[in-house]
Parts: C-alpha cells; structure tokens; sequence
C-alpha cells in the first residue's frame, strides 16, 4: 500500500489539539494507518489519578482495533512540545502487537521534515505470543 505519511502526520496535528494534559501540558496526537487503508487518530487523554492516563498512540490504536481493524501499517505521532516525538515504551509494545506481516512504519516530524522509520528501530527483538 502507498502510504500518504503526510496526510497521516497531518491527522495526528489535527488530534494532538484534542489533548486533554492539564496535568503536563504535553500535548500529543496520533494518526495511525489501519489494515483496511481507514485512518484513525487520538490524543493523549490525561487523569486526576495520573496513572489512568492514555497516551495518544494507545488511544488511536485501540479506536482503531475496536472499531473492527486487525493490524496497522503505520502511526504517525506529534507533540507541538517537542521536535520529533518518539513513542513511549508502552506504545511500542502495543504498536508491535498489531504489526502484520510487514513492518509498522513510525513516523515523525523534524524541524518540518517527515522522518519514516521501521517499528524495528523502536522496539528490536519485540515480545509477542
Ligand atoms: N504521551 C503520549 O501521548 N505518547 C507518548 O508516546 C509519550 C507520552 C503523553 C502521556 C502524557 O499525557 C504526556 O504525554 C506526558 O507524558
């Protein structure tokens, strides 16, 4: 499938100004490429009790998952807090649960520039049953 990473990174802009993070004023949203080529996108969504919080990635990916999709091809994640946001280890290990049969593609925005990097440079030797 030809991925549009713009579009996708353009989705997760457009959710990160959905963020809930009174707590961090961290702001992040996700666009996450579904197996059925259907684009899904979420925000980090934080808690009083902080251990409740859902990081964007999760809140996409489980949208996605739930609404019927069994794999994702790629998550496109930004912050406006900070220049080339990176998954949480958390989010890897889910990303990595729903990889299919090739690599999720991550990508993220440097200085106004896409970087496509492979699910492999995040989370090597990745733990699934
Ligand atoms: N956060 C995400 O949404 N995704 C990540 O991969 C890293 C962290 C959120 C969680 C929390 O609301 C805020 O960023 C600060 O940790």
């Amino acid at each position: 499938m030809n991925i549009d990473y713009k579009l996708l990174m353009d989705k997760a802009k457009e959710a990160s100004k959905m963020s809930y993070s009174p707590f961090s004023k961290f702001a992040v949203g996700a666009g996450v490429l579904a197996g059925s080529g259907k684009i899904y996108s979420g925000c980090n969504i934080e808690n009083s009790s902080f251990g409740m919080t859902i990081c964007a990635e999760r809140c996409a990916i489980f949208k996605a998952i739930s609404e019927g999709e069994k794999e994702i091809l790629a998550v496109a994640i930004y912050s406006p807090n900070e220049d080339d946001c990176y998954p949480c280890g958390a989010c890897r290990q889910v990303m990595y649960e729903f990889q299919g049969d090739s690599e999720v593609e991550v990508i993220t925005e440097e200085k106004d520039n896409l970087n496509v990097r492979k699910m492999s440079d995040f989370l090597p030797f990745g733990f699934k049953i």
